[in-house]
């Protein structure tokens, strides 16, 4: 599939979120090889990458790939943003490492041959596209088999829910369960924080809801078996009702998942 129209407005979109510093695009200077491995081993699944091929997939910003960098994995970042993939390159040179990086569309990893990779990684990326099957075919193709893909998805129950709309009792769930819907309706804009206390509004990439159905059946059926599903939650004691804390450990945002492939060495 070639780069579409919502490609190109996310590619800008996420070009100017990056530009403006947005949380996800500040690349890890000031990081150690014991924070990278509690980073990458958290949920025990993988423990030593030295010298394996990972593809950190639609995973730009310079964070992904200086964790595996310094654990002495061969690392390559594809994204769709330039400027994520700058930031990559930028904390390359920081830490000493090599890593390669791709600009494109996941869903069209044809730049690589099958079988290219022991580890795809894959951060929260996967609701930026309308649908996931040409997503995961593309995973297939590139993992070797054996091969391990980790994938954050959003929560598609509460993804249309307003983190900043604590009403006093509860964070209202009021809009329908659609796969494949657009969302950006709900949320138009993303506020940036800056250094200086002021923010700076942009529009937000268009964003889908995929439903649990969905995700785990395509992963299913692209020949994926799960290896073990985590929900991601901010840690805090006692949150304050209508902080981002507390709505996470009411509505965990994101699934962490890992799975392993099992296909034969001819596909
Ligand atoms: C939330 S950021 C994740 C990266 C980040 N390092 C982090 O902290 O989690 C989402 C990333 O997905 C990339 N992206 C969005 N749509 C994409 C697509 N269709 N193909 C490849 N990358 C895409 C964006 O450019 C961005 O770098």
């Amino acid at each position: 599939m070639s780069i579409d129209k919502i490609s190109n407005t996310n590619r800008e979109r996420w070009n100017a979120l990056a530009n403006a510093n947005v949380e996800w695009s500040q690349p890890r200077l000031d990081y150690s090889i014991e924070e990278a491995r509690q980073q990458i081993g958290r949920h025990g699944i993988l423990q030593d990458v030295a010298g394996k091929r990972v593809l950190c997939l639609a995973s730009g910003g310079g964070q992904d790939s200086v964790d595996f960098g310094l654990l002495g994995a061969e690392v390559t970042v594809f994204d769709l943003s330039d400027i994520q993939l700058e930031r990559d390159r930028q904390a390359a040179a920081h830490h000493g490492l090599k890593v390669a990086t791709y600009q494109g569309d996941m869903r069209d990893l044809s730049v690589f041959p099958a079988n290219s990779f022991d580890i795809v990684w894959q951060v929260y990326s996967l609701n930026f596209v309308p649908a996931v099957e040409p997503v995961f075919r593309q995973v297939a193709r590139v993992l070797r088999p054996g091969g391990i893909y980790f994938m954050q998805f959003a929560n598609p129950f509460i993804q249309a829910v307003d983190d900043e709309a604590w009403d006093g009792n509860a964070y209202p769930l009021k809009y329908p369960y659609i796969d494949g819907e657009d969302l950006t309706c709900y949320f138009p804009d993303w506020d940036v924080p800056q250094p200086d206390g002021a923010q700076i509004t942009l529009s937000s990439p268009h964003e889908f809801r995929h439903t649990l159905g969905t995700v785990l059946n395509t992963m299913l059926s692209s020949g994926f078996i799960l290896l073990g599903l985590w929900e991601w939650m901010q840690h805090d004691p006692a949150p304050q009702p209508g902080t981002w804390p507390h709505f996470t450990q009411v509505a965990p945002p994101w699934f962490d998942s890992f799975w392993r492939l099992e296909k034969s060495d001819e596909m």
